[in-house]
């Protein structure tokens, strides 16, 4: 706590996770940027799964609590990918892609 990461939003249609649970795109959710998810040798077992964040968009201030449940591959380091759910709360999904502050 206290250090503020910066990165990209973006959104995507939810499924199985690497964290192992099904989830959906009603749900406030989101995958986690690989390098900062730091996968081992079991995904599912990552203690980074089930960890609440909270996301600003700092062009409206909007915020929105998610879960992480899985992990974006090609996130960069600050990126977080959202549930539709997740992306509405903030931002059109129009938009597409965002800056985000969390
Ligand atoms: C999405 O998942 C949540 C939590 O499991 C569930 O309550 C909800 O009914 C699901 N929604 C859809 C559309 O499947
Ligand atoms: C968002 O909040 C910050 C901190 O209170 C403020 O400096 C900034 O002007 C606000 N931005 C908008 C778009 O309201
Ligand atoms: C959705 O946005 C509103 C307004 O910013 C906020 O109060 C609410 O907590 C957000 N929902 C979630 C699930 O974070």
């Amino acid at each position: 706590s206290g250090t503020v990461y910066s990165g990209d939003g973006t959104w995507f249609n939810l499924g199985l996770g690497s964290c192992g649970q099904d989830n959906n795109d009603s749900e406030f959710v989101a995958a986690m940027n690989a390098p900062q998810m730091e996968n081992g040798a079991n995904p599912n077992s990552n203690p980074m799964c089930g960890k609440d964040i909270l996301i600003t968009n700092p062009a409206n201030n909007k915020t929105v609590t998610v879960k992480i449940v899985d992990t974006c591959p090609p996130c960069t380091s600050g990126s977080v990918d959202l549930s539709p759910a997740a992306f509405s709360n903030i931002s059109d999904l129009d938009v597409g892609r965002i800056k985000i502050d969390w």
